[in-house]
């Protein structure tokens, strides 16, 4: 029996009692109304505004550039059109690093700007001070370990994480940390599958994997890889649900060929 079937809004608390009944936790990125529209009307858990617009959206190799006010106006469109499922935000590289005031002003913006419901932000022990802060403040944290990409000038590559035990161990112990810092959720980005079961069965809050296996208590994906709009990125634990980039290209292939023929618009498309 789902948790959530007859529920109007999706909660932190929603989130938690998924993973003690054990019933598995979908979440999905989106940047825009539209979407988010069609995604929570199709049932999705949460909506992450990720940092990954600054990919997906604006062109941007990484996802350093994008800014809070960027990711502001992505999360006031998402918010406008997600009405029951749980809307977390990315804070941008830049808006929470300095210290952790800096971490609750931003935070403070996002949520009196966008409606949105928390916030995630990336790295463990390093600002465990600024994710206290943002929860003693009232606003619900999801942390991110294994590969954050806010941190891939340190890393060098997009590789798996946490391959060698140092890393390992250093991954479990931020893990509880967030955990003991009141984190409600906490997505695990490509590390070994094993390890990610581990730090799953350990913890009471849900872990939600991307490229971490099928142990976690949720899995995430960035839309427009998933929906097949980005083609050319391919990665071993990107299941691809559509080829949107040829449908896209097909109609409006189609259309440029009705335009040029006079065969758009017909006689019953004109005033
Ligand atoms: O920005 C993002 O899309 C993310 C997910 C990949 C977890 O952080």
């Amino acid at each position: 029996m789902s948790v959530n079937k007859d529920i109007k809004r999706i909660t932190t608390h929603t989130i938690q009692k998924m993973k003690a009944n054990g019933e598995k936790i979908a979440m999905l990125t989106s940047y825009d109304y539209s979407f988010a529209k069609l995604i929570d009307s199709a049932g999705i858990d949460i909506i992450l505004v990720g940092d990954s617009a600054s990919n997906v959206m604006a062109g941007h190799e990484t996802t350093l550039p994008i800014t809070l006010d960027q990711m502001i106006y992505h999360a006031a469109s998402v918010v406008r059109g997600a009405k029951r499922c749980l809307v977390v935000v990315d804070l941008p590289f830049g808006a929470y690093q300095g210290n952790s005031k800096e971490a609750l002003n931003s935070t403070i913006r996002i949520m009196k700007e966008t409606g949105a419901h928390a916030v995630k932000l990336e790295g463990g022990e390093e600002v465990i001070e600024s994710i206290k802060r943002i929860i003693s403040a009232g606003v619900p944290v999801m942390g991110h370990l294994g590969l954050t990409p806010q941190s891939i000038y340190k890393f060098g590559t997009y590789t798996v994480r946490a391959k060698e035990e140092a890393e390992a161990e250093k991954l479990q112990r931020d893990a509880r940390l967030l955990e003991e810092a009141g984190c409600f959720a906490l997505v695990l980005e490509k590390i070994p599958a094993m390890l990610a079961k581990n730090v799953s069965a350990s913890l009471h809050i849900p872990t939600i994997g991307i490229g971490a296996g099928g142990y976690c208590d949720g899995q995430v994906l960035v839309m427009h890889d998933m929906l097949g709009i980005t083609s050319e990125f391919k990665p071993r634990f990107l299941r691809q649900y559509l080829n949107l980039n040829e449908v896209v290209s097909g109609a409006v292939q189609q259309y440029i060929n009705d335009v040029k023929k006079g065969a758009f618009p017909s006689a019953t498309e004109q005033y």
